[in-house]
């Protein structure tokens, strides 16, 4: 699949690349610092999931509950269960006594012997009801935008949108958009969280390149709503207020709070 979506492989902005398992991404570390108790326990869509690094992380390095990832783009969906089958084979899961240890098992004893869960793998069961099913990380492929089977109302704790909304909005333009506003405040609970990392109007020209997304110029031209002055305001249409922000790193993360 072309990169029109903002579909790089392995792509890392600002942070550290997902291979690179040991470095937790910085935007996770502020979120959980600025609303302590946005991870813990909690049931997390990842909306653009990529190769899976940050939805992983909620799981293993944040503690959520359930984390499922959503790409558009399948090829990144399989590079993403293979990354949760290499972190998943070096970690311990938790027992009815013990947190799970990650990062466990050394690279090199999945180098030399392999997976312990495979890619595609049903979760790890044992015979403990505290490490059933753990860790709960699933990945699929859609344009979430779009209505699917995958579709839940009231279901999500926290949505992410990190880094995303560009490429859903240069696709589908400013109707689309406030489709997806509208997908995000009916798929999250009551008091529930969607945070966006927010890409400013200036960045949407650089998404233009000949090769890849020409048809990309027009619709800009079209685009009535902006990241700056709409999005608020279209989110409170939608019963999402925001509630936290933060500038600590290059791009503005905004948290908005169902009512
Ligand atoms: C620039 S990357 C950001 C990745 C990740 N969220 C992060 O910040 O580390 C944007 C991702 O969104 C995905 N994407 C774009 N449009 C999408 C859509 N309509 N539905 C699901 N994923 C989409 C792309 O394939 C790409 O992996």
């Amino acid at each position: 699949m072309a990169a029109h979506f903002g579909n790089y492989v392995d792509y890392s902005g600002a942070k550290p690349p997902a291979s690179a398992t040991h470095v937790r991404d910085p935007r996770l570390h502020i979120l959980a610092a600025t609303i302590p108790e946005i991870f813990a326990n909690k049931h997390i869509l990842d909306i653009g999931c990529n190769a899976g690094s940050v939805s992983i992380q909620l799981a293993l390095d944040f503690h959520a509950a359930a984390v499922t990832g959503v790409d558009i783009d399948p090829k990144l969906i399989v590079q993403a269960e293979k990354l949760l089958a290499l972190r998943a084979s070096r970690a311990t899961p938790p027992t009815s006594c013990d947190p799970p240890v990650v990062d466990y098992f050394p690279m090199s004893a999945v180098l030399t012997h392999g997976y312990r869960i495979e890619p595609h793998r049903k979760p790890v069961h044992t015979s403990s009801a505290a490490s059933a099913a753990w860790p709960r990380v699933t990945f699929f492929s859609a344009d979430w935008v779009l209505p699917s089977d995958q579709d839940a109302t009231d279901s999500y704790h926290v949505i992410l949108a990190l880094s995303v909304i560009k490429w859903i909005h240069l696709e589908h333009r400013d109707a689309g958009l406030t489709t997806f506003f509208a997908k995000c405040s009916s798929s999250l609970k009551p008091g529930g969280y969607l945070v966006i990392e927010l890409q400013t109007w200036d960045s949407y020209q650089k998404a233009i390149r000949p090769n890849h997304a020409p048809h990309f110029q027009e619709t800009l031209k079209e685009l009535r709503l902006r990241p700056e002055t709409s999005f608020d305001t279209l989110l409170a249409n939608h019963g999402l207020h925001l509630c936290a922000s933060s500038d600590a790193l290059p791009r503005r993360i905004n948290v908005y709070q169902k009512a």
